[in-house]
């Protein structure tokens, strides 16, 4: 048997976490071999529906379960955590500004960052789902001395497979034709999926779509206010599918990624493509066989998409200067 692999998960009694943990504890996420040791993170007041949670878990019986920790101690989650998966963060309530936002996310991601680089195993990698998650992600990297930045991600793999399923539709293919789909930028609504560069059956989307207008205008502010719409739908953020694209980005970020294609996810730029070094933004990602990962480069960016990568940029460089006093 495999040695298990200890995977933290924080907001572990919110509703992403409902969907998440019985998708990794099934083996969907590293593996139908591979066994894992639950690390369960909540706020006190947050324990009794918890406690709930596990005893759901225990309920299912999964072979690959090895153990389960529920704790609202961040130093007892992060111990020996191999994967953290940064779920719970403060909503945004009314009458709070964005800058407030960021500042009340941004202490409680400073705690996380620091309790990981002192508990954590030598190989954590730090997966950040909850919002504000590029700039979440960059106060735990700052905050989390001796991880190396390349550890850091936030997720855009939602809007990834929320702009396949558009292409897909418009074009009348099965979504798994669509391949080669980037998110740049920000997980907001500035956020810019490059049909540019995406692929259906291994060709441009501009053979099977010729509706520009589309492309360039309904396509992309669908995608950047999906999210608002699950809400006005449901009445609730979006949790399956935020928690199914949390399983499809470890597993991309764990596996070598199949030829020619790409993923989506941010991580710490490195200034390929003219964005600023340190920031974390969604770029097209391949995994390496070694388990490396590294951005795709030489896409062609034209006069369209630089437009639109400069403006979700400029608001992740905003954000940072809203938290600089924490970084
Ligand atoms: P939720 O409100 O149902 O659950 C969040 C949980 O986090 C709560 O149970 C809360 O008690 C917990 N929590 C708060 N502070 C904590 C702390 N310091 N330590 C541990 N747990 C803490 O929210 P939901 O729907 O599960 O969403 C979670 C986050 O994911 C939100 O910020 C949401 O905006 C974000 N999200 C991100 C997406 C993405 O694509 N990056 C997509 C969808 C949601």
């Amino acid at each position: 048997m495999k040695t298990p692999v200890t995977i933290t998960v924080t907001g572990a009694a919110g509703q992403i976490a409902y969907s998440l943990l019985f998708r990794i504890a099934s083996g969907s996420m590293l593996g139908c071999d591979q066994p894992v040791n639950l690390r369960l993170l909540e706020i006190e007041p947050a324990m009794k529906a918890l406690n709930g949670v596990v005893m759901e878990l225990q309920d299912c019986a999964f072979p690959l379960v090895n153990d389960i920790v529920a704790t609202c101690d961040p130093d007892e989650a992060f111990k020996d955590a191999n994967w953290c998966i940064l779920v719970g963060s403060v909503p945004r309530k009314a009458g709070m500004e964005r800058k407030d936002l960021l500042s009340i996310n941004g202490k409680l991601f400073i705690g996380q960052g620091k309790s990981i680089a002192a508990n954590a195993a030598k190989d954590v990698r730090v997966f950040v789902v909850g919002n504000p998650c590029n700039t979440n992600a960059l106060i735990a990297m700052k905050n989390a001395a001796g991880v190396p930045n390349d550890r850091f991600f936030a997720m855009t793999r939602l809007d990834e497979n929320r702009a396949k399923s558009q292409l897909a539709d418009k074009a009348g293919v099965h979504v798994s034709r669509v391949t080669n789909m980037a998110i740049w930028g920000n997980h907001s609504a500035t956020q810019y999926p490059d049909w540019t560069n995406a692929k259906i059956d291994g060709k441009p989307v501009t053979d099977l779509i010729s509706d520009m207008d589309w492309l360039k205008g309904e396509f992309i502010t669908t995608v950047q206010q999906r999210g608002a719409a699950i809400i006005a739908a449901r009445g609730l953020s979006s949790a399956a599918s935020a928690a199914n694209a949390a399983v499809d980005t470890v597993r991309s970020l764990s596996f070598p990624t199949p030829e020619g294609d790409w993923h989506s996810v941010a991580v710490c730029s490195d200034g390929s493509y003219g964005i600023e070094a340190g920031i974390i933004c969604s770029f097209p990602i391949r995994t390496k066989e070694d388990g490396s990962w590294e951005i795709v480069q030489g896409l062609p960016i034209d006069a369209f998409s630089r437009e639109k990568i400069d403006a979700t940029v400029n608001e992740l460089l905003e954000e940072k200067a809203a938290v600089s006093d924490i970084l």
